[in-house]
């Protein structure tokens, strides 16, 4: 495995692997690896010939408010699991690589995608999103880009970028990897305190607790919504930031549901803000 720290570096390296004619899978990521990371990774390595994985907290991406100072690093570690995970590049740009001076081009969707759950929340997050995940897919070029279902309104937002500026890229979904009590695995999870990694089940038990309703027959949206922030109020260490739910893949606004529904959650815990979702069938 190789660690590279230039666009150039990794531009070369690309066109040297594609007159060998080998597929290339990309992985982007913040790094401080975890499970969820490494089944990205994972799946690239046995889809594709050469795997490059990004890591690079971006700024673009986080609030004046958000933790981006504090974000979990730790390339050292990160290199090991990677290698373990068959990786061939590493790519670990830093700031001034990916936004020298005069950088004044940002990659925004439109409101539909962007104006609900975190995109309402984190105004501009997506934005940063979609300028970095552009940035990343025109240096490497992929065959493949894989995003995990954990971030799910991530995922259909980088899917609208690939078709709407016709990048020849086929995005690659990865299922959500779970600790064994179903909270979803994250960087973030490292901010919490034992009494809060505890409470933080809440999320992934209230989430259950929908789709129970849901099986029995329940179709009303408030309804569902109620019960799930009902839930989620009952545990004191938490503090609901939102509950949501809207129509799969479009997002958009339902009453009842009738066909395949995104219910998504985010809530504080001390300092950490944990997200999570399901996709609901009626
Ligand atoms: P990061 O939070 O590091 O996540 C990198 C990728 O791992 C994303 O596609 C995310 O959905 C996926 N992922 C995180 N936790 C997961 C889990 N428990 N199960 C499965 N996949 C999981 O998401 C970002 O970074 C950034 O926004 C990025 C896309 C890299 C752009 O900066």
């Amino acid at each position: 495995m190789i660690l590279l720290k230039t666009c150039v570096e990794v531009q070369n390296y690309i066109t040297e692997q594609k007159k060998q004619n080998k597929t290339i899978g990309l992985v982007p990521t913040m790094g401080y690896f975890h499970q969820g990371h490494l089944s990205l990774m994972e799946k690239a390595v046995r889809q594709c010939d050469k795997v490059v994985t990004s890591i690079y907290v971006n700024p673009l991406q986080f609030g004046p408010r958000e933790d981006l100072a504090s974000y979990p690093r730790d390339l050292e570690r990160d290199l090991g699991l990677a290698k373990g995970a068959g990786v061939d590049v590493i790519f670990a740009p830093t700031d001034s690589e990916m936004y020298p001076q005069g950088f004044n081009t940002t990659v925004s969707v439109g409101e539909e995608l962007t104006d609900k759950l975190c995109g309402s929340k984190r105004p501009g997050h997506f934005t940063g999103v979609s300028t970095v995940v552009t940035k990343l897919l025109n240096i490497v070029k992929p065959h493949k880009a894989y995003f995990g279902q954990k971030d799910a309104q991530q995922l259909l937002v980088i899917k609208r970028v690939v078709a709407d500026l016709n990048m020849d890229t086929e995005i690659v979904a990865v299922p959500t990897v779970r600790e064994q009590d179903g909270l979803a695995m994250s960087s973030r999870n490292t901010y919490l305190t034992p009494e809060q990694r505890a409470a933080a089940t809440v999320l992934y038990q209230s989430l259950q607790m929908a789709k129970g309703a849901v099986k029995e027959g329940r179709r009303r949206v408030p309804e569902i919504c109620q019960m799930v922030a009902d839930q989620i109020k009952k545990e004191p260490l938490a503090k609901l930031d939102y509950v949501e739910l809207y129509s799969y893949p479009h997002l958009k606004s339902i009453d009842e549901i009738t066909g395949p529904a995104l219910l998504a959650v985010a809530a504080f815990f001390g300092k950490a803000r944990l997200i999570d979702n399901i996709i609901l069938e009626a």
